[in-house]
């Protein structure tokens, strides 16, 4: 059993996250100092001040998660953090204090995929057996992804408009919920007893696309013409049926997937893996078809840099390590 010990940082987005893992499983401690409070008034993130956040933050947070560790600096083995991909501003923020402590202490830096990241939380609380298919949703991705093997992926499915948070977040917003909106349209979702229903993009037969600016926009047409007719809208009974597309739409997609890939897993994450419709209706799909489903506990699911610690881990067994002259890469694919 190994236990060298990878700090990693993350700040692709507006989380300032840094996390010590140890061994690529355990994690000593998983530090996450969200700037929603700052971005909620403004019903989104604001690149230019999460960037200036994350410049504020980054450093107490990188001493707090030594302290709180219980270790020193010294005790390190590598340095880990996301390249992307994420908002530029945000990205260089980690990555230039990655490459400082890195040179200071002379340890190794490892660049590190974000939706790699997403997928590899899985194993910091289950084993992984390949083949095995990732669904991830979150507020940037939807995206199937084929594991062939460690570190191997191969993305068979992905979304052609809307990743499936920011959709979330879009009607939540129309209904002047404040933002992050998804766990608000979850929650009005599965307290409705009725439901509007809304169209699934399949799109062609066989793809594993995925599109919901249509059903988003359904939504609000929905939403605006109550509003125009004096009425209100039937908030719960749109949220539901918005909710019941988007999840019929991934667990057909997902289970299908699976079957035609032959995997031996299922594993969800990204934010929205945090939806407890979603949860709830993969759990019963994959119990009535015998496919292991893996979900990560929620603190994982959401942006964090214990994920960025563990698909750190597998690169660093390997010794594939990055140059100190590394660059921010928003667009990076896995
Ligand atoms: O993975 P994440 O933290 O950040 C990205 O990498 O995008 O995902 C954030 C997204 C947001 O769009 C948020 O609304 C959504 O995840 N989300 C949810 C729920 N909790 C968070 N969406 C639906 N239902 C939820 N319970
Ligand atoms: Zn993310």
């Amino acid at each position: 059993i190994s236990n060298e010990l990878i700090l990693a940082i993350e700040t692709s987005c507006d989380e300032t996250a840094v996390a010590v893992i140890r061994g690529g499983k355990e994690i000593v401690t998983n530090i996450i100092s969200s700037q929603i409070e700052t971005h909620e008034r403004y019903g989104g993130v604001v690149p230019e001040i999460a960037s200036r956040q994350h410049v504020e933050s980054i450093t107490l947070i990188m001493e707090q998660a030594i302290r709180e560790a219980g270790i020193n600096f010294r005790d390190l083995s590598a340095i880990a953090v996301t390249q992307g991909p994420g908002l530029v501003g945000s990205l260089l923020v980690g990555i230039v204090a990655a490459k400082s402590l890195a040179m200071a202490l002379d340890l190794p830096l490892i660049g590190t995929h974000h939706i790699a990241g997403h997928i590899y939380a899985n194993q910091l609380v289950h084993e992984l057996v390949y083949p095995c298919i990732a669904l991830v949703a979150s507020g940037g991705h939807t995206e199937l992804v084929v594991l062939e093997s460690e570190g191997v992926f191969r993305i068979i499915g992905r979304t052609r408009d809307d990743a499936v948070g920011e959709a979330y977040d879009k009607v939540a917003r129309t209904l002047n919920f404040p933002y992050p909106g998804g766990p608000h349209i979850d929650k009005l979702a599965q307290s409705s007893e009725e439901e509007i229903v809304m169209p699934r993009a399949w799109l062609d037969a066989n793809s594993y696309d995925f599109s919901f600016s249509g059903l988003k926009s359904a939504v609000l047409a929905a939403i605006n013409s109550a509003k125009m007719k004096g009425e209100t809208p039937r908030q719960a009974a749109l949220a539901r049926g918005f909710q019941a597309s988007v999840i019929d739409v991934l667990v057909t997609k997902a289970l299908r997937a699976v079957r035609a890939e032959g995997a031996k897993q299922l594993l969800l994450c990204g934010g929205v893996a945090a939806n407890g419709g979603l949860r709830a209706a993969l759990t019963d799909r994959c119990a009535a078809e015998g496919v292991p489903l893996l979900i990560p506990p929620l603190v994982l699911c959401t942006d964090n840099a214990a994920m960025i610690g563990a698909a750190a881990h597998l690169k660093y067994k390997r010794g594939e390590f990055t140059s100190l002259d590394m660059k921010a890469e928003p667009g990076l694919s896995l």
